[in-house]
C-alpha cells in the first residue's frame, strides 16, 4: 500500500512526459475576445497587478497548482524548485496530495517548504474521498502543520478514481465529513476539482459545508482520465472515452459567477498564458492556477520556473495595459472588457 501511493506520483509524471495528449489543449479561453483599448490612458509601468490571497501579498494573481510530493529525489527537488520560485516571483503555491505522508513517512520532507517560501500563500492538499478511507481531522491538521500551510485543498476527483485500477470510488456522504473538517481545522478549507470542473450544485454543497473558496479546475488542460488510462494494464478504454469529460474552465467560471457574493473563486484547468489568466479574472476569479506548464521547468531548476512565471506575468501585465485596467479591481468580474464570445 505504501509503495503504491508513493510510486503513483512518479508514474503520473512519466505518463505526462511520454504522452503530450494528456494536456488536452482545449484552448477554451480562445473563444473569448477582449475589448482592446487604443487609448488606454495609462502607462504600462503604472499597471499594478498585485493582489492579496489568504492574507498574503502576491505580485499578480497566480497559483502554482497542486502537483506532487513523495519520497523520491526528483519529486523532492520539483517541490523545492517550485517553492523557491513562488517566493522569488511572489505567487501562491499548492502541493500535491499529502496522503503519501501517512503511508510513507519519508515523504514528509517533500512538503516541508515553508522555510523556502516564507512570505507567499502555501496550500496543502488531500483527496476529499480519503475522508471515507481513514483520513480524518488529525491527518488533515498534520498535513497543514508539515507544510506550514495557509489553507488546505480538498480535491474532488471522481473521474480519476473511476478510471484508476485501484481507485477509491466511494464518494457517498462526503459533505458532512467536509463540514467537520471545515469546523475543526485552524485554516480555511478549499474545494477543488482536478480537471473536470465544479458545477453549481458542487459549490452549493460546499457552501453548506462551510467552504468559502472553490477552485473550479475545469477541462481543457491536464486530463486525469487519460493519465490513469496509461496506468491500466488491462484492455479497457474507459480513460480515453472520458478524457474530455467535464466542464470547460471558462464555462465553470461563468456557472460559479452567481456565488461571488459568498464564495471566492479560483480558476484552473487549461490556463496556458497570462491572457487566459486575465480572462479568468474578468470572469470572477481571484486567483489563477497552472500545473502542467510548470512541471517541466520544475524538473530543471528554480531559474527555469522563475523564467516561465515571469513570462506569464509579462503577458498578464501587457493584457491589463491593453485593456486600460490599472489594477486588479478594474479587471475583476468586469464584463465590460469582453468584446465577444464565440
Ligand atoms: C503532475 C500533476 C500532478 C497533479 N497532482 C495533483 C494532486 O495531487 N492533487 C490535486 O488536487 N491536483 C493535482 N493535479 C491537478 C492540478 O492541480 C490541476 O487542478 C489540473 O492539472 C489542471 O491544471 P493544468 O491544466 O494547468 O494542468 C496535478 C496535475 C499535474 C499536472
Amino acid at each position: 500500500m505504501s509503495d503504491l501511493t508513493n510510486d503513483r506520483k512518479l508514474e503520473h509524471i512519466r505518463a505526462i512526459e511520454k504522452d503530450p495528449l494528456t494536456d488536452r489543449s482545449g484552448h477554451y479561453f480562445d473563444r473569448i475576445q477582449l475589448m482592446h483599448r487604443g487609448l488606454p490612458e495609462l502607462a504600462l509601468a503604472d499597471v499594478d497587478s498585485s493582489c492579496e490571497f489568504l492574507g498574503r501579498q502576491l505580485s499578480f494573481p497566480m497559483l502554482i497548482s497542486s502537483m506532487t510530493g513523495g519520497d523520491h529525489q526528483l519529486i523532492k527537488s520539483v517541490n523545492r524548485n517550485l517553492a523557491q520560485a513562488a517566493q522569488i516571483c511572489g505567487v501562491a503555491m499548492a502541493v500535491g496530495s499529502q496522503r503519501v505522508m501517512f503511508s510513507t513517512p519519508e515523504a514528509k520532507e517533500s512538503f516541508e517548504l515553508r522555510e523556502l517560501a516564507p512570505d507567499v500563500p502555501l496550500i496543502g492538499n488531500l483527496g476529499a474521498v480519503q475522508l471515507n478511507y481513514g483520513i480524518g481531522i488529525e491527518q488533515a491538521q498534520a498535513a497543514i502543520d508539515c507544510l506550514g500551510a495557509d489553507a488546505l485543498y480538498l480535491h474532488l476527483n471522481p473521474l480519476q478514481e473511476a478510471v484508476q485500477p485501484e481507485g477509491d470510488t466511494d464518494f457517498s456522504n462526503l459533505a458532512q465529513k467536509i463540514a467537520e473538517l471545515v469546523a475543526g481545522l485552524n485554516v480555511p478549507v478549499l474545494l477543488k476539482e482536478v480537471g473536470s470542473g465544479l458545477s453549481p450544485s458542487d459549490i452549493e454543497t460546499g457552501l453548506q459545508a462551510g467552504v468559502r473558496i472553490f477552485d473550479v479546475a475545469g477541462t481543457g488542460g491536464t486530463s486525469w482520465s487519460r493519465i490513469e488510462h496509461h496506468r491500466r494494464k488491462d484492455e479497457s478504454d474507459l480513460g480515453i472515452k472520458f478524457q474530455d469529460w467535464g466542464i470547460p474552465t471558462p464555462t465553470a467560471l461563468k456557472l460559479a459567477n452567481p456565488y461571488l457574493g459568498s464564495a471566492t473563486i479560483v480558476a484552473s484547468g487549461g490556463l496556458r498564458d497570462g491572457i487566459d489568466m486575465v480572462k479568468s479574472v474578468i470572469l470572477g476569479a481571484s486567483l489563477c492556477g497552472m500545473a502542467a506548464p510548470l512541471l517541466k521547468p520544475a524538473m530543471e531548476s528554480v531559474e527555469a520556473v522563475v523564467t516561465e512565471i515571469e513570462k506569464i506575468k509579462t503577458e498578464f501585465r501587457t493584457a491589463m495595459f491593453l485593456l486600460g485596467a490599472r489594477d486588479i479591481a478594474a479587471l475583476f468580474n468586469n464584463r465590460a472588457h469582453i468584446l465577444e464570445e464565440r
